[in-house]
């Protein structure tokens, strides 16, 4: 079969004119002819192999491109890349892999295009377009890739234990690719995934977290975690997902499934946001239940200060997995900690005060939060669902009007405690906080409007109250 038509981008000819002044047989393999035949957008990578030196085809291809791009040579692998402003192309030499027993390393040989194929991780990530002269366009698929993209399956190239071992990480672009695809995983290959689960102790954290954070960016990525799960993969990872599982059962009572829960609110949320540390917010916001749950006959089953918990464990994952510990993971630590507050404020009448006590404490982060609540309503009874989201819709049209007239969302203090120093002739002191904490309260209780004037009257006030003197200069 042949598809030129995938390769008529201008950098195609120019690789083909390199490869056959070099005399090199050249191919274009991987995720650009996957995504091609699956008609899955522009891709932005390609992958180049040469049967023989990928670094000189780059610097050949270099050389023949208008602008001269700079080739960036990584010796030890055996590879180069090219980087231009819209693609980035990788040149690797086809390699014949064997491992060595007891050892990690592979000794890596030049081989035949057949022979990288067999080192690739699935069937149809193997497939290979011919960029020879004489067979420009040919698609060389040896092991029915092609029926496998057809069929949606997943599968190893060799036997998957083989596949598994080269590298582990494999197991988890296994099901990466089976949530992002929506494809499943050939039962063989499957087993093996179980099979050698322990084996993705040897992967580092960061290349486990770029598969966790593609599942993430899926449209449903709860088909992810639940593989992860089944194929016990997820206690070797994300431990506090795992221990969210099971209902417990105390005199007749239950409470919900936290994992499948989980799973339901990241999916949901999915359909709302493409902010990846938002979703990362909605997979960690019930991480605290495990370690808070508690039975007693009165209240049943209870979770008291999960949230806050929920919020100390976040920082522990991220620092664990290697994960930035920036504001991003702040972000993700303040939305799981504050997740319980829109639900308790929209249990309850919406009160001005209430709403604009949480928009002072979410600041910048109050739709997010709302986001995150609305996707949190998993209830399968129509009339809740249908209340609990007009309640959130109630927050939300409150918070629009409290905001447009008291804008606490970045609260700054009306009145700066220098200015409260001076009126009251005071040094540094204990006052000073309490006038300030107070003048807070009364804008967010809405006793006062969050403006200068009244801000000064009422400072004035509270000083007297304090016992202090107004200083008037003379
Ligand atoms: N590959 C592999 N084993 C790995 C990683 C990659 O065999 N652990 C091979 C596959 O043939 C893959 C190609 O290298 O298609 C390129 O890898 P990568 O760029 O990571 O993935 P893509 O398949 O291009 O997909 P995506 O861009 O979605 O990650």
């Amino acid at each position: 079969m042949n598809y030129k038509e995938a390769l008529q981008s201008n950098i195609f000819s120019v690789i083909s004119k390199a490869a056959s002044e070099l005399q090199l047989e050249t191919y274009v393999i991987g995720g650009f002819v996957r995504d091609f035949l699956l008609k899955r957008g522009d891709a932005k990578d390609i992958d180049i192999v040469a049967v023989g030196s990928g670094i000189a085809l780059a610097k050949k291809v270099a050389s023949l491109l208008p602008n001269k791009p700079n080739v960036q040579v990584f010796k030890n692998y055996g590879t180069a890349m090219i980087k231009t402003k819209d693609i980035e192309i990788e040149f690797v030499g086809a390699r014949k892999e064997s491992y060595e027993r007891g050892s990690r390393n592979p000794a890596v040989e030049n081989g035949t295009l057949q022979d990288d194929q067999n080192r690739r991780d699935f069937t149809i990530n193997a497939l290979a377009l011919s960029l020879n002269e004489d067979s420009f366009g040919d698609l060389l698929d040896p092991f029915g890739g092609l029926q496998d993209l057809e069929n949606k399956r997943i599968v190893t190239p060799l036997d998957p234990d083989i596949t598994f071992s080269d590298d582990p990480l494999r197991m988890m672009r296994a099901i990466r690719f089976a949530t992002q695809l929506n494809f499943t995983i050939d039962p063989v290959s499957l087993k093996a995934i179980t099979r050698n689960c322990k084996r993705i102790e040897i992967i580092s954290k960061e290349r486990i977290v770029v598969e966790l954070n593609k599942i993430l960016m899926s449209e449903t990525p709860s088909i992810g975690f639940k593989l992860l799960e089944k194929t016990n993969l997820l206690p070797y990872i994300l431990p506090e997902l795992v221990a969210l599982k099971g209902i417990d059962e105390k005199e007749g009572q239950r409470h919900k499934d936290n994992f499948y829960h989980t799973l339901e609110v990241v999916d949901n949320i999915s359909e709302n946001t493409d902010n990846v540390w938002l979703r990362w917010a909605a997979l960690l916001h019930d991480i605290g239940k495990a370690p808070t749950k508690k039975f007693n006959k009165k209240q049943g089953w209870t979770f008291h200060g999960h949230e806050f918990i929920g919020g100390k464990m976040v920082y522990k994952l991220f620092k664990r997995l290697r994960m930035p510990l920036n504001e991003k993971m702040k972000f993700v630590q303040k939305m799981v900690t504050m997740s319980s507050r829109p639900i308790v404020l929209s249990q309850d009448s919406v009160t001005d005060s209430a709403v604009r006590r949480l928009v002072f404490d979410a600041g910048e982060h109050v739709d997010d939060l709302m986001t995150l609540c609305e996707a949190d309503i998993t209830t399968k009874n129509p009339k809740k669902f249908e209340r609990y989201h007009n309640n959130f819709k109630m927050v939300r049209e409150k918070i629009v009007e409290v905001e447009e007239r008291d804008h606490v969302r970045n609260f700054q203090p009306p009145v700066s405690g220098e200015e409260i120093m001076q009126t009251f002739n005071l040094k540094p002191s204990r006052e000073i906080g309490i006038i300030k904490h107070a003048i807070k309260e009364a804008i967010l209780e809405g006793d006062i409007p969050n403006e200068y004037e009244a801000a000064r009257e009422f400072m004035i006030a509270k000083g007297k109250e304090l016992g202090l003197v107004e200083h008037i200069e003379r």
